[in-house]
Parts: structure tokens; C-alpha cells; sequence
């Protein structure tokens, strides 16, 4: 990594963490490792492919780094300050945006303070991205966390052409009217030119906003996947609202599962776990809206009612620690962790667990050796913008193996309908569809798993990201 003369860039994503996350060793080093979570995975190989900028959090309190280049990629690290972490990021971003947009699964906490640091620090993200951007620039604002971004940047450059994607859910309108401060949401939202959601119902729900709130009159159609999307005129211009899917590199997983080297690494992971008939695998950052205690749960009923042998049947659960200091993570922690306790304590035997529960993050390659091994993959959230583990685990079943057991409360359920689809809440269906999927009869799985690649291959990443810039208008002018 070099660091380079700041220039100014046509291109410029937007996020609250910068692809990489600095981290500081044990013996006073420091090194880059790449950021959690399916912002990064998503968007960083889509970026590499172009030349661009991308405006950031480094990751940890109080450090001042100067721009620097990553692997073509211009980085403009943005300083946060460990309160403003603590208010901005852990507080406002994570104990209030992330519950209430999630369906409120966990009770959201609003403290005017905690707004004050997110208008303050979604100030400088758009002072840092007017400073970054070349006359006439793209600027392509992510996320929650940066919701006032786009009308901030707008009061200070109006020649940009402004982009903005929400990668977790918008949630129903009773929900989003909880939060005293929804018009200044709304507002800051209003100030793009083109408005994305995963799936249409966030589409629709925020123009409905945008008329109940701000008085405005958007289109009363229904908005499409890709297509139709909605409008809004506020003042002299016109916002355009409409659904993005994401999705992942897939043939970047699909050839790493080609690789020898993973397929080797496959077998030998099948035998470190004692080669069980079954493996079951889950792979989340540790979040209580990805339901792991759901599948622990219907796993351990599973064992108690012996529907299944724990010879037969192992479960791996890799866990990326994950806003270790916000209080709903640590509490689901524990439970998590208790849960694995019982289970193993009931069922296990030694030197063979009945779940073995890594609290890691594993390489790419890695990764993908565990999607390989997994007879059964097990993505079953309360609530999820998209998810893309399981687009992942599709993506690397080349060999059409293996079977997807998928909550009808992620995005990605209305795309991947040939999964054994499950209601995270009804324990009953979730252990009659795992059962589904451990006996399924090879050529149901085959044909099952080929419909779910036709899917995820068809539709990677890049025409997200092609499908959202020309619809912004500005995809003609980015191209690589
Ligand atoms: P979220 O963005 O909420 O974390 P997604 O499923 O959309 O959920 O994306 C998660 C990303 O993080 C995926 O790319 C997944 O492969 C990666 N990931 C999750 N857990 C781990 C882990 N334990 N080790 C390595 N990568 C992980
Ligand atoms: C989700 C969010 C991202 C976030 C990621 C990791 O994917 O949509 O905005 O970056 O989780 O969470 P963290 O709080 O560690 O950045």
C-alpha cells in the first residue's frame, strides 16, 4: 500500500468503513486486513475492477492516516474519535438505526446525543468526499450509517451526481415513524438522485414517507425490480427511488472452488471433523439478526428427540466477532454461547463436539473450503437486508451439491426460491426443513442446487452495480 498525492477522483464510494481496517498488534505493529461484512465483500472486487475512490473509517479511534492507494483503489480515510464511536457508530448507527430497521428484534435506544454525533460526523464524511471529487463527479453514498450524507454533499458540491444505496432493510412505515428525528432522514435521503433498496417494499415504503412526511407528491406506481422506479420532485429536481438486489463476485467463488488447493483443504476440513455422514454449517458475523440461537434451537431438539444421531451430524458455526462493545452483542454473545455449552454438554463426546463453534473470521480460501464441505447450509436470520453467504455458498457448489436451508426473512429469499425456505419464528418448520435437506434425494438436491446457480451466476455483483449506475445516469461516463 503507497501512499499517494491526494488527487481528486470521478468515481467515489462512500461508506463508514473503508475496505480495509487498520489493526493494531499485541506487540505495538500494525497491519490492514480487510473490513468485515457484506458491504466490503461486495463492493470492494466491483471497485478493484474501475478506477476509484472510496471515503472512510479506518476502523479505530483516533487515528489520522493520509490517503493512500490499495490494489488501484484511491483511500481517503476519514478520523473518528473513540466518543464519536462510541456515539456515532456503536450508538446511534448500531443501538438505534440497526434494531429499528431490523423490525425492531431488539429494542431500539434514542438519545439525542447519539443524533448530535451522527449529524456531526455525517458532516465531515461529506466535507472529506466534497474535498475528494473532481468537477462533475459520481459519489455513490452507502448505508445507514450515512443517511444525511447525500443532501449535505449536495449544499456543498452541486455538480456531483449523487448515488445512495441502503444495504440493510427499510423498514414499515409504523416502525421508521418511532424515530424522533425521521424527517431529517428523509430529507438527507432526498438529497440523491437516485435512491436505492433491496427489494420494492423499501422502495415503496419511503416514498410513502416522503409524502407523509415532507409533503411531497411522488408517483403512486408500483415499483419493479430493476425497472419502474419510483419518483419524487423535491424542488427544482427530480429523485428517482428504486430496487437494487445485491449479489456477490460470483465467478470470482466459483473458480476459487476449482481451485485444488480448496478442494484439498475441503477434504481435509470433512476429516478433522471425524468424517460425519452430515455436516451443517452456518457462517454469520455474530449479529442477533442472523438467528443463530434459532438453528442452535431446533439443532438440540433435533439431538433430544433423536431425529438425528450426533455421529451422523455435526454442525460448524463460524462467528465474525462483531460490535463487541454495543450491549444487545454482548448480551446475545452469552446466549450464544450458553446454547453451544448445553448442546455440546448433552450431546457431545470427547474429542467429538456436536457443534463446533469457532468466534473467528476465516480467509476467503478457507471460506470456501467450508462451503464445500457443508452438506447442508443453514442461513436463517430474523430479519436480513440480503445476505450474502448464501449467495456464496451457491456460487462455490459447482458440483451441485449440497442444499441451502434459507429464512424467508432474508432478501435474498425472493431471488434463491428453490431453497427449503423457512419462518425463523415456527422451530417446528425450521427442524422439518433441516430434515428436508439432510435427507434429500441426490438428483431433487442437484436439480434444486443447478436452479439456485442459474440464479446467482446470472445475476453477480457487477450488474448490481451496472443496473444502479444506469439508472444514476452515470454508468456511460465510469465505465472501466
Ligand atoms: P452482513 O453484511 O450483515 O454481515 P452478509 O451475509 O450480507 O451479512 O455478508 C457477510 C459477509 O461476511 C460475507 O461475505 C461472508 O462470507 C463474510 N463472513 C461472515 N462470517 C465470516 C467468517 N466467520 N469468516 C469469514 N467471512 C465471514
Ligand atoms: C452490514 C452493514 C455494513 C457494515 C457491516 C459490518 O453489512 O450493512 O454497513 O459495514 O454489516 O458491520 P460493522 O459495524 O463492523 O461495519
Amino acid at each position: 500500500m503507497a501512499s499517494s498525492p491526494v488527487s481528486k477522483a470521478d468515481f467515489i464510494v462512500v461508506a463508514n468503513r473503508l475496505p480495509v481496517d487498520l489493526e493494531r498488534l499485541d506487540d505495538g505493529t500494525e497491519r490492514w486486513k480487510r473490513s468485515p461484512g457484506g458491504l466490503v465483500s461486495a463492493l470492494e472486487p466491483f471497485l478493484r475492477s474501475r478506477s476509484g475512490a472510496w471515503v472512510g473509517w479506518p476502523g479505530v479511534p483516533d487515528v489520522e492516516v493520509e490517503p493512500f492507494e490499495d490494489t488501484g483503489v484511491h483511500l481517503h480515510p476519514v478520523p473518528l474519535s473513540a466518543k464519536e464511536v462510541a456515539d456515532y457508530y456503536e450508538g446511534f448507527s448500531n443501538g438505534t438505526l440497526w434494531p429499528l430497521y431490523h423490525d425492531v428484534v431488539a429494542p431500539p435506544v434514542y438519545h439525542r446525543h447519539w443524533w448530535e454525533a451522527y449529524v456531526r460526523v455525517n458532516r465531515r464524511f461529506a466535507d472529506a468526499t466534497a474535498e475528494a471529487a473532481a468537477p462533475g463527479a459520481t459519489v455513490w453514498i452507502q448505508d445507514y450509517q450515512l443517511q444525511l450524507v447525500p443532501a449535505m454533499l449536495r449544499e456543498r458540491r452541486p455538480d456531483v451526481r449523487i448515488g445512495f444505496f441502503l444495504h440493510i432493510p427499510f423498514p414499515p412505515v409504523e416502525l421508521f415513524q418511532q424515530l424522533p428525528w425521521r424527517t431529517e432522514i428523509i430529507r438527507g435521503l432526498l438529497g440523491a438522485d437516485l435512491v436505492g433498496f433491496h427489494r420494492p417494499g423499501g422502495a415503496q415504503n419511503f416514498l410513502w414517507l416522503a409524502r407523509r412526511l415532507l409533503g411531497l407528491e411522488p408517483s403512486r406506481g408500483a415499483v419493479g425490480v430493476r425497472t419502474r422506479p419510483g419518483v419524487v420532485p423535491n424542488g427544482d429536481r427530480m429523485v428517482r427511488v428504486g430496487a437494487f438486489p445485491i449479489s456477490i463476485d460470483s465467478a470470482g467463488l466459483d473458480a476459487l472452488a476449482h481451485d485444488p488447493d480448496v478442494q484439498k483443504r475441503s477434504q481435509e476440513i470433512r476429516n478433522e471433523l471425524g468424517n460425519p455422514k452430515k455436516i451443517m454449517l452456518g457462517v454469520d458475523r455474530l449479529d442477533y439478526t442472523k438467528g443463530i440461537d434459532v438453528r442452535l434451537h431446533a439443532l438440540g431438539e433435533m439431538l433430544a428427540e433423536g431425529r438425528i444421531d450426533p455421529e451422523d451430524v455435526i454442525m460448524v458455526q463460524l462467528a465474525t466477532p462483531s460490535r463487541e462493545r454495543v450491549e444487545h452483542y454482548q448480551q446475545m454473545r452469552d446466549d450464544i454461547e450458553g446454547l453451544v455449552g448445553r448442546i455440546n454438554g448433552q450431546f457431545g463426546k470427547i474429542g467429538h463436539p456436536a457443534v463446533h463453534y469457532l468466534h473467528q473470521s476465516v480467509d476467503r480460501k478457507e471460506l470456501v473450503a467450508y462451503f464445500c464441505a457443508a452438506d447442508v447450509m443453514v442461513v436463517t436470520p430474523v430479519r436480513d437486508g440480503m445476505n450474502l453467504v448464501c449467495k456464496e455458498y451457491v456460487a462455490t457448489r459447482h458440483d451441485l451439491g449440497g442444499a441451502l436451508v434459507l429464512s424467508e426473512f432474508a432478501g435474498a429469499a425472493a431471488e434463491l426460491t428453490s431453497a427449503f425456505l423457512v419462518n425463523p419464528h415456527d422451530l417446528d418448520g425450521v427442524k422439518n426443513a433441516l430434515q428436508a435437506a439432510l435427507d434429500v434425494d441426490p438428483a431433487e438436491g442437484r436439480r434444486r442446487m443447478r436452479a439456485l446457480r442459474r440464479q446467482v451466476l446470472t445475476h453477480d455483483v457487477d450488474r448490481w452495480a451496472r443496473s444502479f449506475l444506469e439508472a444514476l445516469g452515470a454508468q456511460e461516463t465510469h465505465n472501466a
